[in-house]
């Protein structure tokens, strides 16, 4: 369905830019070339498949974090497909081998367990921990203490890896600095490196952010292809939020203002039902509207019955109007993935802005959808 008018699209909507994703993905095709590494999508950031035909040109296959993503990525994706998961039940491992290029277990007693049901069919790996890792958050930090995410290097069997054609590591969250990560992938090769000659590929996960504006991507790719000639390797990165940031806006509608020692406007939409890293991790949303030398302070507060469910605190040149839309900005990783109907909210549309200005439906959600996701039958 195509929509020439975007005053007409009821709110609340996510609205995906194409050109702004394929700036991303020349970013990404630069590094590719440069650095000989492989890119996969994590579909756990961004699954929204109705666009995979835009991105698919520009990266190599997809990666996962449990069963269903494995489908999805095979389905609408191709290319490689990768497998991971934390746990994986027998049934997992049964669903997914059939169509997955690599799995990659996360500890050995997985790999123990399950590897008669893939050999033959994918190639096999493990996640093993460096113990070091980049993450703003202990939440998001893989490294963090107790962690469960991969095999700690005092814990590894080294006769695994006789058996396994390659590892992959995950210790960066939104790394937007090329030295930092160096410095882990020296402390990777110092520390694993026996290990890494013996095996195909080598995945870093994801979390390095090369899309960045002035990210310095040559450094980065200089890194990576010397680290696979040294250990003879395909690298492979898994790249979720630096294909999709700042391509994608949530767009809401005030309904109310209210006022109680501070202005709060209330739009169409919530945190903890659309966009639910804004509450997890406390990282206020930015909205294209806000002037910072705006004289008129608002909260921008969300329409679900949580007390401190709210997007931001910013100003505006001029006070905000009932009525008024709203774009919020950079919603779309672990964004659309993470949307779930609490309160019985109206839960936003997808579309797709093409470069041609063109715009098109990718989503639409009613009522229907909300009652089915509950129950879709009753006790007799
Ligand atoms: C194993 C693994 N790969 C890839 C990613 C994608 O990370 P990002 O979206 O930050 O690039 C994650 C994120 O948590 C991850 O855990």
């Amino acid at each position: 369905m195509t929509v020439n008018n975007k005053e007409q699209l009821k709110t609340p909507y996510f609205m995906i830019n194409e050109d702004k994703l394929i700036q991303n993905l020349e970013k990404a095709k630069q590094l590719k070339e440069l650095s000989g590494v492989k890119l996969v999508l994590a579909l756990k950031c961004f699954s929204t498949w109705g666009v995979f035909d835009i991105i698919k040109p520009y990266l190599d296959g997809t990666t996962s974090s449990g069963p269903f993503e494995v489908k999805l990525g095979y389905e609408t994706f191709g290319g490689e497909t990768h497998a991971y998961s934390v746990g994986y039940s027998e049934d997992d491992v049964k669903e997914v081998a059939d169509i997955c290029d690599k799995l990659i277990f996360n500890s050995q007693t997985q790999l123990a367990a399950h590897r008669h049901l893939v050999e033959g069919k994918a190639s096999m790996g493990l996640r093993l921990n460096p113990g070091v890792s980049y993450a703003g958050q202990d939440l998001a930090n893989p490294a963090r203490q107790f962690s469960r995410l991969g095999v700690q290097a005092d814990h590894i069997d080294p006769t695994v890896f006789d058996s396994i054609d390659g590892v992959m590591f995950h210790m960066n969250c939104e790394n937007k600095d090329a030295d930092a990560f160096i410095e882990l992938l020296d402390a990777i090769s110092e520390q694993f490196g026996e290990h890494l000659n013996k095996l195909d590929w080598v995945s870093l996960g994801g979390g390095v952010f090369f899309t960045w504006p002035d990210y310095a991507l040559e450094k980065l790719a200089a890194a990576l292809k010397a680290f696979s000639e040294k250990h003879d390797v395909q690298l492979y990165l898994e790249p979720g939020e630096a294909i999709i940031t700042k391509t994608t806006d949530l767009v809401v509608t005030v309904v109310d203002v209210v006022e109680n020692g501070m202005k709060t406007a209330i739009v169409d939409s919530a945190t903890e039902a659309h966009r639910l890293d804004t509450l997890i991790y406390n990282e206020p949303a930015s909205i294209a509207e806000a002037s910072d030398k705006g004289e008129h302070e608002y909260v921008i507060g969300s329409c679900s019955c949580l007390a401190g469910d709210q997007f931001c605190v910013t100003q505006f040149d001029e006070p905000l109007k009932i009525g008024q839309r709203l774009h919020i900005l950079d919603s779309a990783g672990y964004t659309m993935v993470k949307l779930n109907w609490f309160n019985g909210l109206k839960m936003p549309s997808i579309y797709c802005e093409r470069s041609t200005g063109e715009i098109q439906k990718l989503n639409e959600f009613g009522y229907d959808d909300f009652k089915r996701s509950l129950s879709q039958w009753s006790v007799k």
